[in-house]
C-alpha cells in the first residue's frame, strides 16, 4: 500500500498508563515506540553527557530542559524505521515549546490520545510500580505482579516514584497540559484510563484501527 504509516501521540499524567498501553499498541500495530522517559533513563544508566545533564532534573521530578529532549526526539524520528513503520510518541511534547518545535518541522500526528485517570489512582500506581531492567517491562506490585520469582528479584523502583515527587510531577503536568493540547485540539481523543488495561487497550485499538482505515481511503476529489 502507498498509505503513509500511522503517527500517534499518547499523553496523560504520570502513571496514567502510557508505557503500559504503548507495549500493547506496538505489539498490534508495529509502530516505533519513542518514549522520552525511556530514552532519558537509558542515557542516565549509560552515563552519557545527556544522561548526566538530565539526571538531576529527573530525580527531582522536574522536566528536563526542552533543547535536550527535543534534539533527542527529532534525531530518533528522522531514522528510517520511524518513517517506514510509523511512530508512537510517548511523553513528548510535554510543553508548549516542545509542541511548537514539532510544528516548525511540520511533524504532526494523525491522532493525539490523552489517558484520563484520577489523581488518587496515579499516586498509588507510581508507588507500586516496578521495572524489569532486563526486558524493560512495567509491573505493579498489586495490579501486575511478575510471574516468576526470578523476575521479581531483579525488579527496580524508579527514583522519581516517591509520593512527594509524584505530586510534583503531577503539578508540572497540569501546568503544561492545556497549552500542549491546544496545539492538537482537532486530533484530540480522550480515553478513560481508569479501567483494566485490556479494556483501555480495546478502545485504543479500535480508535487506531479507524484512523488507519481513514488514512487508506483515497482523498476525495473536489
Ligand atoms: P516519563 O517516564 O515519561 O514519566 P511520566 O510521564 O511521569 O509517566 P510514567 O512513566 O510515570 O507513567 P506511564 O503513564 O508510562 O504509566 P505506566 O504505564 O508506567 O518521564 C520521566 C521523567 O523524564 C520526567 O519526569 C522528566 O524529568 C523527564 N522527561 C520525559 N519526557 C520529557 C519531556 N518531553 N520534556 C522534559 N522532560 C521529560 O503505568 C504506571 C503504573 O501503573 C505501572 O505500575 C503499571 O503497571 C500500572 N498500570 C498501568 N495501567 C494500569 C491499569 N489500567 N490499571 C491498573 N494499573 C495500571
Amino acid at each position: 500500500s502507498v498509505t503513509e504509516p500511522l503517527k500517534v501521540m499518547i499523553s496523560g499524567a504520570p502513571a496514567s498508563g502510557k508505557g503500559t498501553q504503548c507495549e500493547l499498541i506496538v505489539q498490534k500495530f508495529g509502530l516505533v515506540h519513542i518514549s522520552t522517559g525511556d530514552l532519558l533513563r537509558a542515557e542516565v544508566s549509560s552515563g552519557t553527557e545527556i544522561g548526566n545533564k538530565a539526571k538531576e532534573y529527573m530525580n527531582a521530578g522536574r522536566l528536563v530542559p526542552d533543547e535536550i529532549v527535543t534534539a533527542m526526539v527529532t534525531t530518533r524520528l528522522s531514522r528510517a524505521d520511524a518513517k517506514e513503520k510509523g511512530w508512537l510518541l510517548d511523553g513528548y511534547p510535554r510543553t508548549f515549546t516542545q509542541a511548537q518545535s514539532l510544528e516548525e518541522l511540520n511533524i504532526k500526528p494523525d491522532v493525539y490520545i490523552v489517558l484520563d485517570v484520577p489523581d488518587e489512582t496515579l499516586i498509588d500506581r507510581c508507588i507500586g510500580r516496578r521495572l524489569d531492567p532486563v526486558t524493560g517491562k512495567i509491573y505493579h506490585l498489586k495490579n501486575f505482579p511478575p510471574d516468576t520469582e526470578e523476575i521479581k528479584a531483579r525488579l527496580v523502583t524508579r527514583p522519581d516514584d516517591t509520593e512527594e515527587k509524584v505530586k510534583s510531577r503531577l503539578e508540572i503536568y497540569k501546568k503544561n497540559v492545556e497549552a500542549v493540547i491546544s496545539t492538537y485540539s482537532k486530533l484530540l481523543r480522550r480515553v478513560d484510563g481508569n479501567r483494566p488495561k485490556e479494556v483501555v487497550f480495546k478502545e485504543i485499538d479500535s480508535l487506531l484501527s479507524q484512523v488507519q482505515k481513514d488514512k487508506e481511503k483515497p482523498a476525495k476529489l473536489g
